[in-house]
């Protein structure tokens, strides 16, 4: 969502700005500006679309050769996405990007009508600029006037300013939208996110709210509010630049999917001690985890979906109740939260702006919080009681896949973990789970992964598809919810995740001649049932599409018309398999229609707005 850059150095600014933006793509984006500070004027140049369209009109502007300035794409919130909406926003005197929204624009407004101020567009972020502008007047000092700016803007904030007079210099504070900055030979930088760094450093700091960075090109500092100057601690990023590359996939997605075994082994792994799970963490360890009596987790998306595959591990292995709960209505429904409860936020990013709240309404509540997230050191991480992370590397496509199969790993651990220390299991079962989970969730993934040219004959049957339907029950029923969003985010083919049983209770009626109907059947306590689901939609006309374990398809008669058999493994494990195979269907059917798989409409990696 949105992605900032700053540059200030010795080189050309334009280039290094594109660049960086272009790294930062993945986020979601509809428009991009930069501002160059160029002798003694800062030139703005924005663009509706995408960062050639932004290019395009940057070739006719070869006199800009100026060292510093700030580059923004903007994922419309306030205002449509158009020229003049977009950012960077400028006055006379500075120039602002922002991600984020601010929530008073409309007080800040006639704040600066009465102030003599006029706007040119609709968007909160020229409000916020215009508020620095009107600060700074008073007092021709940048901080100063970013101190006060914040201290009347309501919301969230990652701003990038350049001022006139200070024309090798980029500021930047954030209020819960990330931000990073780093220094080193090849200049200061600021950024919304890693990737737009890693060309030039791998170290960096990460922003504390209300730490204004000041960004020169041989030194950076930060200071407080107050204008004393603080410390930021400074961090190493993971991984390198092809780690942040297609690496000969065509799309990022594909090549997320083939990380996903090496994902789960760096993820499960280290987290086995003696056989049984173990998170150095006293409160997952020890004997708290037993005094949980009820499980929340807390979550948007796919992340949720997770969650939904969690809870049926959890209260299969360890008899212990699980909500799991979108986190937009988690935070403004005054939930119910026992004291001896356990909140569990899940979340790639860390930084998405509802799981963040629903975070701090549960520990204001004083419930103990545990985050599971990959991006080390984001807002939820830090946030959180306890923090594990998954670490499945840098997720680059915005259709999440490998962060989604390494949270579910995760939450079987966790599953295993919590049902040992009530007692529901004994150490002998634990630990043939662990094993098998090390030894067979990698290699049956790899299997699936073979079946590639297989699902991508299916997928071919399935692109003109307008609606379609993904039916299961039980763990798969869960399944059947992620895999439904993914087709539907990145296809644009309208799908919906039906248990199967409840199919008859009224949306049977919209199963008409050729809808396909895509089955998932991987448990077998529930086959037969779910087999007599199929025969149902079928009856009705359904092109039916079964993906099933293959202990299940060799052993019953499942009518299809096409059918995807996984590759042996325990029935505890297919979920996994099935997940893999399932995020190549959604993968394979956007591919062929031609879209693009990586950067799908409307959508925004990183929701750091409500
Ligand atoms: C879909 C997708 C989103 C995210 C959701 C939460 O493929 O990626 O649904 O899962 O926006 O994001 P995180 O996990 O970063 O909190």
């Amino acid at each position: 969502m949105c992605g900032i850059i700053g540059y200030t150095g010795n080189k050309k600014c334009v280039p290094i700005l594109i660049e960086g933006l272009r790294t930062l793509e993945y986020r979601g984006y509809d428009s991009a500006g930069v501002t160059v500070a160029n002798s003694g004027e800062l030139v703005t140049v924005k663009s509706k679309g995408r960062l050639d369209d932004l290019e395009n009109k940057l070739k006719s502007q070869d006199e800009l050769t100026g060292t510093c300035g700030i580059g923004h794409t903007r994922w419309a919130t306030h205002g449509e996405p158009s020229d003049k909406n977009s950012h960077p926003h400028s006055t006379s005197n500075l120039s602002l990007v922002h991600n984020g929204i601010i929530e008073n624009y409309a007080e800040i407004e006639e704040m600066l009508i009465s102030a003599g101020y006029s706007f040119s567009s609709e968007t909160d972020t020229e409000r916020g600029a215009k508020l620095v502008d009107m600060f700074y007047k008073k007092s021709n000092d940048p901080i100063d006037a970013i101190k006060n700016a914040i201290s009347v803007i309501r919301g969230s904030y990652a701003f990038g300013i350049i001022f006139k007079a200070h024309e090798d210099t980029v500021y930047a504070v954030r209020k819960d939208s990330p931000l990073i900055v780093s220094h080193s030979d090849k200049g200061g930088f600021i950024a919304s996110d890693i990737p737009a760094l890693l060309g030039y450093t791998s170290k960096y700091y990460r922003l504390d709210e209300g730490v204004i960075a000041v960004v020169k090109k041989d030194s950076v500092s930060f200071c407080d509010t107050d204008g004393n100057s603080v410390d930021q601690k400074e961090e190493t990023v993971s991984w390198n630049v092809e780690q942040a590359q297609k690496g000969g996939f065509p799309h990022f997605m594909i090549k997320e999917i083939h990380e996903e075994p090496e994902a789960i082994r760096k993820t499960v792994e280290p987290r086995i001690k003696n056989g049984l799970p173990y998170f150095g963490i006293e409160a997952l360890d020890g004997c708290k985890l037993s005094s949980f009596e009820a499980i929340h987790i807390v979550a948007c998306g796919t992340a949720m979906h997770a969650g939904l595959v969690g809870k049926a591990l959890i209260e299969k292995l360890a008899r212990t109740p699980v909500n799991v709960e979108v986190a937009s209505e988690f935070r403004y429904r005054d939930p119910i939260l026992g004291k001896n409860d356990l909140v569990i936020l899940l979340s790639q990013s860390g930084e998405t702006a509802d799981t963040l709240a629903a975070l701090r309404l549960a520990k204001s509540m004083g419930v103990y919080t545990l985050a599971i997230v990959n991006v080390i050191g984001s807002s939820v991480a830090r946030e959180a009681d306890s923090v594990l992370y998954t670490w499945a590397g840098p997720e680059i496509a915005v259709a999440s896949t490998k962060a989604y199969s390494v949270q579910c790993a995760l939450l079987y651990l966790l599953a295993i973990r919590i049902a040992l220390s009530k007692k529901m299991i004994d150490e002998q079962t634990a630990s043939g789970i662990c094993s098998s989970m090390v030894e067979k969730i990698p290699a049956s993934i790899e299997q699936a992964l073979k079946m590639n040219d297989a699902v991508r004959d299916v997928a071919s049957k399935l692109v003109s598809s307008e609606h379609l339907f993904y039916i299961g029950r039980d763990i798969d029923c869960a399944l059947c919810t992620e895999a439904s969003l993914k087709l539907k985010e990145i296809s644009y083919i309208h799908s919906e995740a039906y248990a199967a049983g409840e199919l008859k209770h009224g949306t049977i009626s919209l199963i008409t001649e050729g809808i396909p109907v895509i089955a998932l059947v991987t448990v077998s306590k529930v086959c037969e049932k779910t087999v007599s689901g199929i025969r149902e939609v079928r009856a009705r006309g359904a092109y039916t599409v079964c993906v099933a374990t293959k202990e299940l398809a060799e052993k019953y008669d499942i009518p299809c018309d096409e059918m995807l058999v996984l590759p042996e493994t325990d029935e505890l494990l297919a979920p996994f398999t099935a997940a893999t195979i399932l995020q190549l269907l959604a993968y394979h059917v956007s591919a062929l229609k031609g879209l693009d798989v990586d950067k799908p409409r409307n959508l925004a990696k990183s929701v750091t707005v409500e």
